[in-house]
Order: structure tokens, then C-alpha cells, then sequence
């Protein structure tokens, strides 16, 4: 099964795909995890990543469409995977279809959590996220029995540095500037199912499960696992079905081509003309973050300046204002 959750900023998709993942066995790929652990790790993507994040941005498109690439190109994804906080943008959600077209893997769902804005804030300022297992608390509705300690491992609880109320608004903002774009574009799909994701974690459990219910994933019919006909003896399979496993397993030269594009990625490391050409696509990421950073920071230091002159002159119109009620009280 191959999901996808959209949603604001701590509508709760990485609650949920906590219990996707043991339903349906698949892992969870979220694009804000894979970034923090490179924040984590130090590497010089994290490093750049930690900033545009703690700014409450959109890491840009080429390193996210890379990462997520390769995340679904692992073994573990290949029966399927449950994306969380990827697509952000219609960018994203052309490339992800790219993706799965090539590889044959159509999305099955999308899940769209919707919460009011004001419920935000106060479920991502009290967020708790254990280091060690990933469970998630909340200081406000879902405390844990020790603070600071995980219920259900005894891992260290860990409050993220972009949940603060600036950061946040910021991080909505960015949210409502795409949010329809992608809405739009699953639901012009038609696989898009809007769940109200107000209520009870468990509330909105039984929602994504009936939205779910009856759900098949297409990929069955595309790519039937090789594994699976020479593990059953040949007589327990109608003659039909075996005929139509033979024909699927054929190395068509459509499934051929299928083939050769996702193992791209692992090929294209080695000539050196590639790594070449995935440096230089890399610096010119890093450029864009930087002026990104720039263009942050000059807008920062002018709503600083202009604050700075509005209290200057508020200072210098009350001093007016109290001259003139002396002079007034003189006369
Ligand atoms: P990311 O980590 O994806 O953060 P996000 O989208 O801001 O989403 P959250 O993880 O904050 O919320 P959630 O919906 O998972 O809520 P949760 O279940 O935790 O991204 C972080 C940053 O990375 C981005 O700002 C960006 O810079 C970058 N990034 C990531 N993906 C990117 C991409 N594709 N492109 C570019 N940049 C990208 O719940 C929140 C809290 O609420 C928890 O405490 C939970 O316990 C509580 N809660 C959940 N459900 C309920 C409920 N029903 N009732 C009460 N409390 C609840």
C-alpha cells in the first residue's frame, strides 16, 4: 500500500502513521525526520537544512525530491510506504508521480488532515517526541507519566527546535501558501480523502480506517513479486492464473525500461562525470539555501529597523503629547 499524508504543521500525520505502519507493515517516510537526522549527523545537508528549518521554510525541492528518491528506491519501501510531510508543493507531487509512474507503483491514497489553525499552536508548543523510539506526547493533552521520560521505552524526551510560536506561525504560513495547490491536484486524481482531524487521536484513527476500508493496492496487478509463483507448487495454481504470472514475469521491453530507471540512481554514482555533475547540482543547492538565508535575515533586520523607528517615535509623540497637557494645565 502506498499512502501519502498532507497536512499542516501538527495536524497529526506523524501520529497516525504510527498505527498505518503496523496495519499495513510498511515503513514511514517522513521528509522532516530524514532532515533532522542529518541535522542530527552534522553533515553539511544538515548544517544548511538546520537553518531553513529553525526559519520555519521549505528545505528547496532538489535535495527533498533527491532524499525522498532514494528513500523509495530501498528495499524495505518496495511494498509500499506511508509518506508523511512529502509532497509540500506541486513540485513535489509531479516529481513523487514521475517517480512511481516509472516504477510502476501508483499512490493508492491520500490522506488530507484537516485542523483549525488555532488547535495548532498549542499541539505543536507542547509536542514531545522520544529520541530513541519516535512516540509522540503532548505536555498538554497527552503528558507523559515521568516528564521528560518516554512511556514506552524510557528514552529521553526531546522538545524540537522549530516548535516555538515564531517558527510555527511562519511554518503555517508556508503551509497555506501550497496547501491547495497539492489539495488540488489529488483531488483532480481522485485519490484524495479529506479526514477531519479534530477529535481523539483514536477519533481519527477509526476516520483514516474507513476512508481506507476496502482499499486495494494497484501495484498487485503491475508487478507481481517474482517470489511468489516458484515458492506455490505449479498444480495448486489454476492453469489460467499460472499463464497470466508467466506472461507478467516476461521481461517486456516496457518492464525492461521500468527496470534499468530505478536502479539510475545507484548507477549514476559511480563515472566520475556524474559525481561531477551531482557536486555542482549540490553547491547550487547549498547556493540557493544560502541566499534564501540572506533574503530571510534582510527582511528580519528591516522589521527590526522599522520597529526600532515606530517605537522612537511613539517615545517622541507621547513626550509631545505630555508637553501639551502641562502647557494646558498651566493656562
Ligand atoms: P516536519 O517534521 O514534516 O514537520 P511538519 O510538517 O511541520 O509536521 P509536524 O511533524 O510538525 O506535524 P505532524 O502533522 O506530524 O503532527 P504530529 O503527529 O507530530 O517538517 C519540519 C521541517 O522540515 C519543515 O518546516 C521544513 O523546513 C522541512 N521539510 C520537511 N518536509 C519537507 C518537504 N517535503 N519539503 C521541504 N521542506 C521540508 O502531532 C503534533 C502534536 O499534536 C503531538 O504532540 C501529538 O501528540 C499531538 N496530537 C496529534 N494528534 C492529536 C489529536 N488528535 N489530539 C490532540 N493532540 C494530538
Amino acid at each position: 500500500m502506498r499512502l501519502v499524508l498532507i497536512g499542516a504543521p501538527g495536524s497529526g500525520k506523524g501520529t497516525q502513521a504510527k498505527f498505518l505502519i503496523e496495519k499495513y507493515n510498511i515503513p514511514q517516510i517522513s521528509t522532516g525526520d530524514l532532515l533532522r537526522a542529518a541535522v542530527a549527523a552534522k553533515t553539511p545537508l544538515g548544517r544548511q537544512a538546520k537553518a531553513v528549518m529553525d526559519a520555519g521554510q521549505l528545505v528547496p525541492n532538489d535535495i527533498v525530491i533527491g532524499m525522498i528518491r532514494e528513500r523509495i528506491m530501498r528495499p524495505d519501501a518496495e511494498n509500499g510506504f506511508i509518506l508523511d510531510g512529502y509532497p509540500r508543493n506541486l513540485e513535489q507531487a509531479e516529481a513523487l508521480d514521475n517517480l512511481l509512474t516509472s516504477l510502476g507503483r501508483p499512490i493508492d491514497a491520500v490522506l488530507q488532515i484537516n485542523v483549525d489553525f488555532d488547535l495548532l499552536m498549542q499541539r505543536m508548543v507542547g509536542r514531545l517526541t522520544c529520541l530513541s523510539c519516535g512516540a509522540l506526547f503532548n505536555s498538554f493533552t497527552n503528558p507523559p507519566a515521568i516528564d521528560s521520560q518516554c512511556d514506552q521505552c524510557g528514552g529521553t524526551l526531546h522538545h524540537r527546535s522549530d516548535d516555538n510560536e515564531e517558527t510555527i506561525d511562519r511554518r503555517l504560513r508556508v503551509y497555506e501558501t501550497h496547501a491547495q495547490h497539492v489539495s488540488n491536484y489529488y483531488s483532480n486524481k481522485g485519490n484524495l480523502h479529506v479526514i477531519d482531524g479534530q477529535g481523539t487521536v483514536d477519533d481519527i484513527k477509526k476516520r483514516i480506517k474507513s476512508a481506507l476500508r476496502g482499499l486495494r493496492s494497484s501495484r498487485i496487478k503491475l508487478q507481481p513479486a517474482p517470489a511468489q509463483p516458484a515458492a506455490t507448487p505449479a498444480n495448486a495454481q489454476p492453469e489460467v492464473i499460472r499463464t497470466q504470472i508467466a506472461e507478467s514475469l516476461k521481461p517486456t521491453p516496457k518492464r525492461k525500461k521500468r527496470e534499468a530507471a530505478a536502479i539510475k540512481p545507484e548507477v549514476k554514482k559511480r563515472p566520475k562525470k556524474a559525481e561531477t555533475a551531482a557536486k555542482a547540482k549540490y553547491l547550487h543547492q547549498l547556493k540557493a539555501m544560502q541566499d534564501e538565508l540572506k533574503s530571510v535575515r534582510k527582511e528580519l533586520t528591516l522589521l527590526v529597523r522599522t520597529e526600532k523607528k515606530l517605537t522612537r517615535e511613539v517615545a517622541k509623540s507621547e513626550a509631545e503629547l505630555a508637553k501639551l497637557t502641562q502647557q494646558q494645565a498651566e493656562l
